[in-house]
C-alpha cells in the first residue's frame, strides 16, 4: 500500500510540493488543506483553512495519513506538529518550541548570541521609551524588527531617525502587528548580498538543498514595497562552495546542536536567510519551512524523490544519502494581480497556461487562483509562479519570460529582472 500524504497550505510553494510528491512511486494519495486549483490536478482538496489546525489534525487522524507536510509558518507556530505527534501521526515540521526560530526574532537572536553564531549586533527592548532612546543614538541606517510573526512586514531598515521612531511607535505603541510588537530587536544594518540556504534536518543531521535567492520588492531593481516574493532562482552564485562550507560549519551545525541542548531539537525544514559579504555569511533570520517562491525553482532542480527525505525528517532519522540535484539552473517568475501588494483586482480570467507549459522545461505553479463558472480566475495577490529550467541561467531566464508572455489576464504584473543579479555575477 502506498503512502497517504497531507499538505497544509494553498500557495505556490504547496503546489510545487504536491507536484514533486505526486511524482513519487511511494505515494498513493495526496490531500491538500485547503490547496488551490493547480493542486487539484494531483490531490484531493480538503476545504479547511490553514489556521483551523484542530480541524486539520482531526482530518489527518480520521484519514490515517502517513505524513503531514506543513507549508506555511502560522500552523507550525501554533503547534500543529505537537498536536499531530500527540495523536500518533508523522509530520514534517518543527515542534512549537523549535518553531520559535521563526516565531520570535528575540528568541532567535538570543540563541545565535548564546552559541556564537554570526549575526548582526543587536539589543532587545520591551519598552518604547528605552527603544526610542537607544535608536536615537544608533548609527543609520538602523534595523528594527517586531519580535513576532508579522506576515513579512515586521522589519524596517530605517534611513532616518524619523522613519525609525515612526516604525517603533507603530510596532510598540499602536501595536499594528498585535502582540508581535510587545518586544523589538534593534540591530546593526548589514551590507552585502542576500541568499537563502534551506536544509532538511532530523534534529541532529542535515541535508542541504542548493542555494537560492528571492526578490522581495515589487519593482524592478529592488524598488517599492516588500511583497511575499516576486521571483527566485537557484543556484545563487554568491554562495560559493567555500562560503557554503562555512555556512554549514559556523551556522547550521552549531544551531542544530544548540537547539538540542535547549531541549527543542529542530526537525523539519530550516531556512536560513543570510547576508553575504567578503566571503563571510551572517544570519538575518530563520524560517521554519520552505520559502515561497524559493521552493518552486528548488523542487524543479531536485532529481531525487522528495518523499523519503520528508519522511526521514519526520521520523528523526535522516540517512546520509546525498540528494541528486539537476545541475541546470531554474528561475521562477511570479505573476501578480494589479495593485499587489496593496489592494488588488480579483476575478479576472487567466489564459495561456497550457501554451506556456507547452514550451517545455516550464512548470506553472498556482498560488492565488480560483475556479469561477468553470473558468480559472485570479483570486490572490500572487497568482502564478512561472518556473523554467535550462542549460544556463541566461537561457533559464529567457525561457521563463517566454512562458510568462504566453499567459495573460487583465492587469497581470511581473518583474522583468528576475535572476539578473546572477547574470551580472556570471559576467564579471
Ligand atoms: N540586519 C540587517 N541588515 C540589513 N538588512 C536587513 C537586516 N535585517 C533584515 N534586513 C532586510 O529586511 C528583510 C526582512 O528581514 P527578515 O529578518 O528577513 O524578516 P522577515 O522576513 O520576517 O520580514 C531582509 O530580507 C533584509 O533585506
Ligand atoms: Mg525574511
Amino acid at each position: 500500500m502506498g503512502l497517504k500524504i497531507l499538505i497544509v497550505g494553498s500557495g505556490g510553494r504547496e503546489h510545487a510540493l504536491v507536484w514533486k510528491i505526486a511524482q513519487s512511486p511511494l505515494v498513493e494519495k495526496i490531500f491538500a488543506a485547503p490547496g488551490n486549483p493547480g493542486i487539484a490536478g494531483s490531490a484531493e482538496l480538503v476545504p479547511v483553512p490553514v489556521d483551523e489546525t484542530s480541524r486539520i489534525v482531526d482530518f489527518a487522524v480520521k484519514q490515517r495519513v502517513d505524513l503531514t507536510v506543513v507549508g506555511p509558518e502560522a500552523p507550525l507556530a501554533a503547534g500543529i506538529t505537537d498536536d499531530l505527534t500527540r495523536r500518533g501521526l508523522l509530520v514534517c515540521g518543527p515542534s512549537k518550541a523549535a518553531a520559535q526560530l521563526e516565531g520570535s526574532k528575540v528568541f532567535t537572536k538570543n540563541i545565535l548570541a548564546k552559541y556564537g553564531i554570526p549575526t548582526a549586533e543587536f539589543r532587545v527592548f520591551d519598552s518604547f521609551d528605552d527603544a526610542e532612546q537607544y535608536v536615537l543614538t544608533h548609527r543609520l541606517p538602523v534595523v528594527i524588527k517586531a519580535d513576532g510573526l508579522a506576515a513579512g512586514k515586521g522589519v524596517s531598515v530605517a534611513g532616518t531617525y524619523e522613519e525609525a521612531v515612526a516604525f517603533l511607535r507603530d510596532v510598540m505603541e499602536k501595536r499594528v502587528f498585535g502582540p508581535a510588537g510587545e518586544r523589538v530587536v534593534v540591530e546593526e544594518c548589514l551590507t552585502g548580498e542576500e541568499a537563502s540556504y534551506i536544509v532538511f534536518s532530523d534534529g541532529e543531521k542535515f541535508v542541504p538543498l542548493p542555494s537560492s535567492q528571492d526578490h522581495k520588492r515589487i519593482g524592478d531593481g529592488d524598488t517599492g514595497p516588500n511583497t511575499g516574493g516576486m521571483g527566485a532562482y537557484s543556484p545563487a552564485p554568491v554562495l560559493t562552495p567555500e562560503i557554503e562550507r562555512k555556512v554549514q560549519r559556523e551556522i547550521f551545525e552549531p544551531l542544530l546542536a544548540g537547539m538540542r541542548s535547549e531541549g527543542a531539537p529542530f526537525r523539519g525544514i530550516l531556512y536560513g536567510g543570510l547576508m553575504i559579504e567578503r566571503g563571510a555569511a551572517k544570519v538575518l533570520e530563520f524560517n521554519v519551512r520552505f520559502g515561497d517562491p524559493e521552493a518552486q525553482p528548488l523542487f524543479m532542480r531536485l532529481a531525487s524523490d522528495l518523499v523519503p527525505l520528508l519522511m526521514q525528517c519526520a521520523q528523526g532519522k535522516l540517512t546520509d544519502a546525498v540528494m541528486e540535484i539537476d545541475p541546470r539552473p531554474t528561475v521562477c517568475i511570479v505573476m501578480s494581480s494589479a495593485g499587489y501588494p496593496g489592494p488588488y483586482r480579483k476575478g479576472d480570467p487567466i489564459l495561456g497556461i497550457d501554451e506556456a507549459e507547452g514550451l517545455g522545461g516550464v512548470q506553472v505553479f498556482h498560488a492565488g487562483t480560483a475556479i469561477r463558472d468553470g473558468k480559472l480566475v485570479t483570486s490572490g495577490g500572487r497568482v502564478l509562479g512561472v518556473t523554467a529550467v535550462d542549460d544556463d541561467i541566461r537561457k533559464a531566464i529567457a525561457r521563463g519570460y517566454r512562458a510568462v508572455e504566453k499567459i495573460r489576464w487583465e492587469g497581470a504584473y511581473y518583474r522583468t529582472d528576475i535572476g539578473k543579479r546572477a547574470l551580472q555575477r556570471d559576467e564579471v
